[in-house]
């Protein structure tokens, strides 16, 4: 049987390039570079709340990434244009998107989080970028291909996706992007537009680095497939306990294992690999030798995974609750954010128009 999850964490590739102390992107006097400190840039798109697979890799990336660096994170609507989508559902998707980061920690106070669409100067930079963006290594992008497989027609936002990924990346002057391992293509991509632009018009922009944690490929309740919203096999990050617990007692568990005084095999048991990112390590490896021996049953083995989730997990659900409790409050945040974002986006902005040769535009 396939392992039921992999992790790997592999250490940082930092480059003598990448460890420069970040540029401007103090503009706005919160948040201030620090020597060593550099400016992150991550984008999640607004498929609405999130699952503790988008939670364990990458949102928990994102919450720590604030004590160390000028972090700016984004949800990205403008990217979810590219795919069908019914827009009566999108403001929700996006609102529901910015509660749960804010549950999970991420921390207006720390970092700048922020609607895309609300900031204008991605579009603009993003066509800039698109006109040294070659054409063939876009052609080459693998998700392109997939999902241009799958459309019904290629639109144009669909081939030019890794273009606006490198202007939301470059708008912050970012150089270190935390993205799981599909965007690394994109993030590559970016690398050979700063070449591009650096050449044709001037040294400006550095290029950015992935901030990449190995795969930890969170399968879903199935135990087959990797977790996800559409294929309805996940436990989301503001479930209510009730949920968590019916969902886990549905999960498979070890498949050989057809009795309960039958031996378990822990190592591909998708309910106890799932134990090690909820429960201390002791707790752990007491529940594995449990199932091992076959002191424990699956149906103890997953009481025990769901009561450690809903204990992890409560805390992100009583956030949640009270920043909903506050009409407006998450728009508020979400505009405050944008405003911040703005500032530093429009410095960019004014020097790229300087390096083109374009009039400087009236502030
Ligand atoms: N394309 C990314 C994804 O689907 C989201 C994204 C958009 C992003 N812009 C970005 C990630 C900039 C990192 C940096 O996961």
């Amino acid at each position: 049987m396939a392992p039921v999850m992999s992790v790997t964490t592999s250490s940082d590739p930092v480059t003598p390039e990448s460890t420069a102390t970040a540029g401007s992107a103090s503009a706005n006097g919160a948040v201030t570079a620090r020597p060593g400190r550099e400016v992150v840039f991550s984008g999640m798109q607004p498929s609405g709340g999130f699952h503790i697979g988008n939670y364990l890799g990458a949102v928990r990336d994102w919450v720590t990434l604030q004590d160390q660096h000028r972090c700016f994170y984004c949800v990205v609507d403008l990217h979810a244009l590219t795919q069908s989508y019914d827009a009566a559902e999108m403001k929700g998707r996006v609102l529901d998107m910015a509660v749960e980061l804010l549950a999970c920690g991420i921390d207006p106070e720390r970092a700048t989080l922020f609607v895309q669409s609300e900031v204008a100067e991605h579009s603009e930079l993003a066509w800039i970028l698109s006109c040294v963006a070659p054409y063939g290594e876009l052609s080459r992008m693998t998700q392109f291909k997939e999902k241009g497989e799958r459309a019904e027609y290629v639109n144009t936002g669909l081939f030019t996706y890794p273009v606006l990924m490198a202007a939301d990346i470059l708008l912050y002057r970012a150089t270190r992007v935390p993205v799981g391992e599909d965007q690394i293509q994109h993030l590559e991509l970016t690398r050979e537009i700063v070449r591009r632009f650096n050449n044709r018009w001037g040294e400006l922009f550095k290029e950015p680095l992935p901030l990449h944690r190995e795969p930890l490929r969170i399968l879903g309740l199935d135990g087959k497939q990797k977790m996800s919203k559409s294929l309805n096999n996940y436990v989301g990050v503001g479930d209510a306990p009730e949920v968590i617990r019916k969902k886990i007692s549905n999960a498979f568990t070890d498949e050989t294992r057809l009795r309960k005084k039958d031996p378990g095999h822990p190592e591909s048991c998708y309910v106890c690999g799932l134990q090690r990112f909820f429960s201390p390590e002791a707790k752990v490896a007491e529940l594995h030798e449990g199932c091992r021996t076959a002191r424990i049953g699956c149906v103890d083995s997953k009481r025990a995974l769901a009561e450690a989730m809903v204990e992890t997990l409560a805390p992100i659900g009583e956030r949640k609750r009270q920043l909903l409790s506050q009409p407006g409050r998450v728009e508020e945040i979400l505009h405050a954010g944008a405003e911040q974002a703005r500032r530093v986006a429009r410095e960019t902005l004014a020097e790229v128009r300087e390096r083109l040769g374009l009039l400087p535009r009236r502030p």
